[in-house]
């Protein structure tokens, strides 16, 4: 299969990467950030796994999509303040056939990839893995978890089939939903308790657990983010998503989680696609967001 990753940060390289390791596919890296690309050209993506150092060098850095031109799958992996921009401006992977994943933290991409590309060739997904640019042409596989993906309409078509089966046999062990809808609101369950809260405390994933007054907090901003998903009757998997959180904090303890990257990188962080998300969409169901306000507004204030 011929796949385009759109957004070559740790979480693109990680996927771009095992994809690479399976023999029949053609796996185009594309990203904006020349000194990257330039090495990954010169040496392959050199991944830090389980404390061993892997080259992948059959994954091609690009930046200019036209070097890839048409492909049969694009996964946007750009910040989701980027969404819209890097589709628009990536075009030439984007084929009447092409299948668009995202996979992105954060709601609101699957209907900014829609509008660009058109509804039917959109499909969604979560991923569970954690994963840290060491530097240009270098990352580190922080953490390992299920990737889910799904068609919008929910059916279990072929395409979607083959896509969890390819990512499976890369390494990337993959499931198929049938509430994709739910499950972006299951992974922004998690992001709305460590992300805001890691960056503000500086905190890697797992030791937020170490503290019971960041404990509490990521408590309460979960609470809120499920009480507004239940007034908006989202289909969410877990019953308990604070426990869920939890269980993901344990298993990318060593993360830094993209927001506390992003905040140590002087970058925009997505606060406003994830705890942000939480205080607009609480206002349109009438569920009050007191804590996710506090921490949007302290990470508003950080990244400026
Ligand atoms: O945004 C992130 O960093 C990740 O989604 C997660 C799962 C919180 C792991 O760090």
């Amino acid at each position: 299969m011929k796949i385009a990753i759109v957004g070559a940060g740790a979480m693109g390289c990680l996927y771009g990467a095992k994809l690479s390791s399976v023999p029949e596919n053609e796996v185009y890296l594309i990203d904006v950030w020349k000194e990257h690309i330039d090495a990954i050209r010169r040496n392959g993506l050199v991944m830090e796994e389980k404390e061993s150092l892997v080259t992948y060098d059959r994954v091609k850095g690009i930046s200019d999509p036209n070097e890839a031109g048409f492909c049969d799958l694009a996964i946007v992996f750009v910040k989701s303040t980027l969404t819209s921009m890097a589709v628009k401006l990536n075009k030439a992977v984007f084929g009447p056939e092409t299948i668009a994943l995202t996979l992105q933290n954060g709601l609101g991409n699957i209907d900014l990839i829609r509008a660009e590309i058109g509804e039917q060739n959109v499909i969604a997904g979560t991923t569970a893995h954690g994963a840290t640019m060491l530097g240009p042409g270098s990352m580190r596989h922080a953490g390992s978890g299920k990737t889910i993906i799904g068609e919008l309409d929910g059916n279990r078509t072929e395409r979607i089939e083959k896509i969890a089966a390819l990512f499976t046999e890369a390494g990337l062990e993959t499931d198929i939903s049938d509430h994709v809808i739910g499950l972006v609101w299951d992974k922004l369950m998690v992001n709305v308790g460590i992300n805001a809260l890691t960056g503000i405390t500086k905190l890697h994933n797992g030791e937020l657990l170490d503290h019971p007054e960041i404990v509490a907090l990521l408590e309460a901003a979960v609470a809120e983010a499920k009480a507004v998903a239940e007034a908006k009757n989202i289909r969410l998997s877990f019953q308990d998503p604070i426990g869920h959180t939890k269980d993901v904090c344990r298993a990318t303890a060593a993360n830094k989680s993209s927001m506390l990257q992003d905040i140590l990188n002087n970058k925009t962080t997505e606060i406003d696609m994830i705890n942000g998300a939480i205080i607009r969409e609480g206002a349109s169901a009438g569920i009050a967001t007191p804590v996710n306000f506090v921490l949007t507004n302290l990470i508003r204030f950080m990244q400026k």
